[in-house]
């Protein structure tokens, strides 16, 4: 994890903390135990905190403040357990939203880096970061242009076309199929078919769809007893 979302994570936490905090006050100093209908009251406040905000309802509070409001501790004491579990998944689910925006899989092709999205499909990021990788077959694993070495970060999982197809050329084990691999995490691979290196080819070929083609449905390699 990078220092920058370290520290925004962190900066989060704390101010979770003391949002929770407030809540306390509020659940257990902000009442006193002497007045009927307390429940009511509270719930009035505490929806009031969720769709008016911390600070109209805190200005409330303190003009009533010494007024008795809530009797029962068995109530403020489940009332601000739920907060914190509800808190708590609000606050989780937006660490992982963070987490998931942050993390951009890093795909590097000879010698160069870029950052994309889990769902762009490896050859069209090759493609896009300037090298003229083959994709004869407009990416629809049929003709094996688009064969990439991995240097690391090969996926273990393969969809039936690319396992088809391999095995069918003798090529299984050496290559695989960059059509039929996603960007979902950091890879290093090679190309090995270029416009550069192929003397025959006038262009690379048409450019693959966004989505996978065939439909995809990608399985364990063990699955196909590949290694
Ligand atoms: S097999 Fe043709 S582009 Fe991938």
């Amino acid at each position: 994890m990078s220092s920058a979302r370290a520290l925004a994570r962190s900066a989060w936490w704390l101010i979770a903390q003391i949002h929770w905090s407030v809540h306390f006050y509020v659940l257990s100093e902000g009442f006193s135990p002497q007045r009927p209908g307390s429940m009511v009251r509270m719930t009035t406040y505490e929806y009031k905190i969720r769709e008016t905000g911390r600070e109209r309802c805190m200005r409330r509070l303190r003009s009533t403040h010494d007024g008795a409001l809530c009797q029962d501790y068995t109530w403020r004491t489940v009332s601000g357990l739920l907060h914190v579990v509800y808190h708590g998944h609000v606050f989780a689910g937006f660490l992982k939203h963070l987490e998931d925006g942050a993390h951009m899989p890093k795909i590097t092709v000879a010698g160069k880096t870029a950052e994309w999205s889990a769902d762009k499909r490896l050859v069209n990021a090759i493609e896009d970061m300037g090298i003229n990788i083959g994709h004869r077959c407009g990416g629809i694993a049929r003709c094996t242009t688009c064969r990439v070495t991995f240097v690391s970060g090969e996926p273990d999982t393969m969809t039936a076309a690319e396992y088809e197809k391999l095995s069918e050329r003798g090529l299984l084990g050496q290559y695989r199929l960059s059509c039929q691999i996603l960007c979902t995490h950091d890879m290093e691979v090679e190309p090995e078919l270029t416009l550069e290196n192929q003397e025959n080819w006038s262009d690379t070929g048409p450019r693959p769809a966004d989505t996978v083609e065939p439909a995809a449905e990608w399985f364990p390699k063990s699955t196909f007893g590949a290694s």
